[in-house]
C-alpha cells in the first residue's frame, strides 16, 4: 500500500476508516519529524494501543518520563559497554554451531531468533534463558504478529474477552512471570552485576525513589521484544538475499577467509571486515526490520507546506524510501558494494534509516550492526546456507519485517582456509584488504 502510494507524491493524503492520515516519502520532510520537531509529535497508534504490552518501556513512553528513563538505560548502551558484549555474542553463536551438522535442513530465522534472544538475556540481564527461550520466543513472536494487526488493535480494545485478547493475556502473563523472577532474584541477591539489569534496579530518583517492579517489567520486556526480533530478522533476511547471490556471497567468504582464516570473530576484527559490514547495511536496505514508523499529531502545525491537525497520524515508511530510484541506482539489487565511497554521505541523510532518527532514534543500534557482523562472521567461516527448492519465502509487515514462514536452508559445511591453507593465518593487513 506504502509502494503504491508514493507515486502520488512525497506527502500524501488517507483516511482509514474514521483517521485522517499523511504519508511522508521524502528524507528531508521525514527528517523533519524525527529530527526537527519531535516533540510536535506521539508515537503511532498500533504502538500505543500496545500499551499493554510494552507499558510505559523506553518504545512507547513519551514526555519527560521517556526522557528520563532514556537517560538511565542509555550507559548500558554506550560503545565501551557494548564492546564487552562481543566475546558473549560470538561464544552464544558457536554454541549454536555445535549442534548444527553439514546436510542439515533448518529453519535459519528460528534459529536466528533463539540465537539473538539468549545474547540479549544474557548480555543485558545476565540470565541464561536457554531452558525457557523456546517459548519465550513463541510467545514474544506471537505478541508482535497480533499486536500489529491493524484492525483488531485499533478496534477491539484490548480488555474485551475475545480468544485472541485472551492468547495475549495469557502470552503477556508468561512472559512476566520469567522476566519478575529475574527481578526478584536480583533483588534478593543484591548482586551488582553491572549489566542493565543491575543499573535499573540501582538507578534512583532525585528523591531517592528507585523503579518499581511494573516500571522494570516494562522496561525489560520492551528490551526483550526491540532487541531480538530485529536483530534476527535482519539476519534471515541475508541468509536468504545471500543464497541467492552467490558473487555476493563469493566475495564475503573471500574476506572471512583473508582477515580470520578460521578463527572466531573479535570485536578488534570488525574494522578489517567491511565487506561483511556492508552485506549487512545492504540487507536492512532492502528488508528494513523496522519496515516503517509511525507518529500522531499533538499540535497544529505545517509540514512540508501542508496543514497538518492535532490527531493526525503520520507514516514513513523505510521499504519504500530504501528502495526509492532517487537515491539508489538499480535499487531492488543487492549489492553490497553501493556502500562503499561513502554513498551514505552522497545521499539524504534519512534516504537510509534503518535504526530512525533523532531523540527516539534505536538505543540499539550499535548493538545491533555488532551482534549481525559477529554472528554473520562466525557462521558464514564455517556453513554456505542453501536454500530449500519450493519453500515460500515470504515479507509478513508485522511490528517488524519478518520471513512469514521462516527461511528454511540445508546447511552446506565450507572449507575455510584454515583447512586449505594454514600458513596465511598471520596474513592479513589493511593493506591487503584494500588491494583487494
Ligand atoms: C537490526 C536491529 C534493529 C533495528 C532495525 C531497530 C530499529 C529501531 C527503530 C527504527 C526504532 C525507532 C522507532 C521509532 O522511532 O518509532 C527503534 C527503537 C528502539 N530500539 Fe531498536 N532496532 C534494532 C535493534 C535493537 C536492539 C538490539 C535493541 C536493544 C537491545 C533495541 C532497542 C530499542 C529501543 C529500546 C527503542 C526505543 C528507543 C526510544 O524511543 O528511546 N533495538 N529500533
Amino acid at each position: 500500500m506504502f509502494t503504491e502510494l508514493a507515486r502520488y507524491g512525497d506527502i500524501v493524503g488517507i483516511r482509514v476508516v474514521n483517521f485522517r492520515n499523511i504519508f511522508i516519502n521524502h528524507p528531508d520532510l521525514i527528517e523533519e519529524v524525527l529530527v526537527g520537531h519531535p516533540r510536535r509529535y506521539f508515537k503511532g497508534r498500533v504502538l500505543r494501543a500496545n500499551r499493554h504490552v510494552f507499558g510505559e518501556g523506553l518504545l512507547t513512553s513519551e514526555g519527560d518520563f521517556w526522557l528520563r528513563q532514556r537517560r538511565l538505560v542509555q550507559p548500558s548502551f554506550h560503545r565501551a559497554r557494548i564492546n564487552a558484549y562481543a566475546d558473549t555474542m560470538v561464544h552464544y553463536t558457536q554454541h549454536m554451531l555445535e549442534s548444527w551438522r553439514g546436510g542439515d535442513e533448518r529453519d535459519v530465522h528460528q534459529e536466528m531468533m533463539r540465537l539473538t534472544l539468549r545474547i540479549v538475556a544474557k548480555t543485558l540481564f545476565d540470565a541464561d534463558v536457554a531452558l525457557d527461550v523456546q517459548d519465550v520466543g513463541k510467545s514474544l513472536e506471537l505478541l508482535l504478529e497480533l499486536g500489529a494487526n491493524f484492525r483488531r488493535t485499533l478496534f477491539v480494545p484490548h480488555w474485551v474477552p475475545t480468544p485472541t485478547n485472551l492468547r495475549i493475556k495469557r502470552e503477556i502473563a508468561y512472559i512476566e512471570s520469567i522476566l519478575y523472577r529475574f527481578i526478584s532474584e536480583r533483588r534478593t541477591s543484591g548482586r551488582d552485576t553491572g549489566d542493565l539489569l543491575s543499573m535499573l534496579l540501582h538507578a534512583q530518583d532525585e528523591d531517592g525513589s528507585r523503579m518499581t517492579d511494573k516500571q522494570l517489567r516494562d522496561e525489560t520486556i520492551t528490551l526483550f521484544l526491540a532487541g531480538h526480533e530485529t536483530t534476527a530478522a535482519s539476519l534471515s533476511w541475508t541468509w536468504w538475499l545471500l543464497a541467492q547471490n552467490p558473487r555476493v556471497e563469493a566475495k564475503l567468504h573471500a574476506e572471512l577467509d583473508r582477515v580470520l582464516c578460521g578463527r572466531a570473530p573479535a570485536l578488534d576484527d570488525l574494522p578489517r571486515l567491511p565487506y561483511t559490514a556492508n552485506v549487512i547495511t545492504e540487507s536492512m536496505r532492502l528488508y528494513p526490520p523496522a519496515w516503517g514508523l509511525a507518529r500522531v499529531v499533538v499540535e497544529d502545525h505545517e509540514l512540508g507546506g501542508y496543514p497538518v491537525k492535532k490527531g493526525m497520524g503520520v507514516a514513513m515508511a523505510q521499504w519504500v524510501v530504501h528502495r526509492d530510484p532517487r537515491w539508489y541506482d538499480s535499487p531492488e539489487e543487492f549489492r553490497p558494494e553501493r556502500w562503499e565511497g561513502d554513498l551514505l554521505k552522497r545521499i539524504p541523510r534519512f534516504a537510509y534509516f534503518p535504526f530512525g532518527g533523532g531523540p527516539r532514534q534505536c538505543i540499539g543500534n550499535s548493538f545491533a550492526v555488532m551482534e549481525a557482523t559477529l554472528i554473520l562472521a562466525t557462521v558464514a567461516q564455517k556453513y554456505r546456507l542453501r536454500l530449500v527448492p519450493n519453500h515460500p519465502v515470504v515479507p509478513l509487515a508485522s511490528i517488524t519485517l519478518r520471513p512469514r514462514h521462516g527461511v528454511r536452508v540445508v546447511l552446506e559445511s565450507r572449507q575455510t582456509c584454515a583447512t586449505e591453507s594454514l600458513p596465511r593465518v598471520n596474513q592479513p593487513t589493511t593493506q591487503a584488504m584494500s588491494a583487494d
